[in-house]
């Protein structure tokens, strides 16, 4: 496939890289900055470069556009990408609220054009096993998932992780794969507890949740000031599963039974793990699908609201 890249920071150099790895073109790039945009392309064996995100939309030659931009800007760029005819991956999360990601899925659907959200952790192997797993009943009926994502970043500067305007803060950013993990396994919950500090630019710098399941509990956590230990435990009636560290783009996992029997599993990873997604991508754009069976619309539409709901508990707001 011809890919197009629009946002050339830290996950667009991973995310080319992984391209190359799997054997797909990185076609054309674009940033704010042409000559930007020139030593990306030179970097990544790419024919064309742009210095703007219009440009890069004319382009007929393009299959699939990726956005990899700060979250305020994913539902403008992917909607005018939709607009122009083209496929779309865009970056988690899919855009800053539910109405944002419905109108990018209505205008896909309208325009009958690919469009997915990034979630690389869906298509991560190691996450496939544990979730097949689950599914298959080996750890019994599931009560409690603790899952937690923190890292120190740099929130004295501006940048989109300390700029509220540019859809900041950890539960956005990070936050994100821990919700994930307990709707992926136990779905919508009925209740949600959350509490979060903020920093001085007024997003949230830790965020505490509690899920509430008719039957199950789920406690997750996103930080932006100190490491945690990254590690996702998912405890049922008959066993548990760790994920191990770090959870989200995991290598392995071990299986506790209740007698405390162990066994380890090594699922194969390729590369940093977007090589799964882009496998997703292509697969779907071979056969024609506008949506991935792994990862719906419906599922990114869930998502969107559980962050919806998190924010109006601590009071994040962004319009
Ligand atoms: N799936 C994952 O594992 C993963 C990991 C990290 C990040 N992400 C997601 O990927 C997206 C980008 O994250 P990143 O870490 O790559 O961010 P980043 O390093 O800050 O890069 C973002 C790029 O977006 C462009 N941009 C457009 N408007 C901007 C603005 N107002 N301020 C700053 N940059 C702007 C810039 O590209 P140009 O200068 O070239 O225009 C910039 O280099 C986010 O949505 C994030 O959640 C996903």
């Amino acid at each position: 496939m011809k890919w197009g890249i629009i946002g050339l920071g830290s996950i667009a150099h991973k995310f080319a890289s992984e391209l190359l790895l799997e054997k797909e073109e990185v076609y054309a790039v674009a940033s704010r900055n042409l000559d930007k945009a020139k030593e990306f392309a030179a970097q990544y064996q790419c024919s064309h470069y742009y210095g703007s995100y219009d440009e890069i939309l004319e382009d007929e030659n393009i299959d699939i556009i990726y956005v990899a931009t700060p979250h305020n800007s994913h539902a403008e760029i992917t909607l005018k990408a939709l607009e122009k005819n083209k496929n779309v991956l865009c970056e988690k999360p899919f855009g800053l609220d539910y109405d944002e990601v419905l109108k990018m899925i209505e205008l896909a659907k309208k325009k009958k054009k690919f469009l997915m959200e990034a979630f690389w952790t869906r298509f991560n192997p190691t996450f496939l096993e544990v979730y097949k797993k689950i599914q298959n009943g080996d750890i019994g009926e599931v009560k409690y998932i603790h899952a937690d994502f923190a890292f120190p970043a740099n929130m004295k500067e501006k940048n989109r992780l300390s700029d509220r305007s540019l859809g900041g803060g950890s539960l956005m950013d990070i936050g994100i794969y821990p919700l994930f993990l307990s709707y992926a396994i136990l779905g919508l919950p009925a209740e949600i507890i959350a509490s979060s500090h903020f920093s001085e630019t007024d997003v949230d710098i830790q965020t505490s949740i509690i899920l509430n399941y008719k039957n199950a509990q789920s406690i997750l956590h996103s930080g932006l000031g100190y490491h945690s230990n990254m590690e996702a435990t998912i405890c049922g009636t008959e066993g548990r599963i760790i994920i191990h560290s770090i959870w989200h783009m995991a290598n392995s996992y071990t299986i506790i039974g209740n007698n405390e029997e162990k066994k380890k599993y090594n699922p194969i990873k390729r590369g940093i793990g977007y090589t799964h997604e882009i496998q997703e991508c292509v697969k779907c754009l071979q056969e024609n699908k506008t949506e991935s069976e792994l990862w719906t619309h419906q599922n990114s539409l869930d998502l969107i609201k559980l962050l919806d709901d998190t924010r109006g508990k601590i009071g994040l707001q962004f319009k």
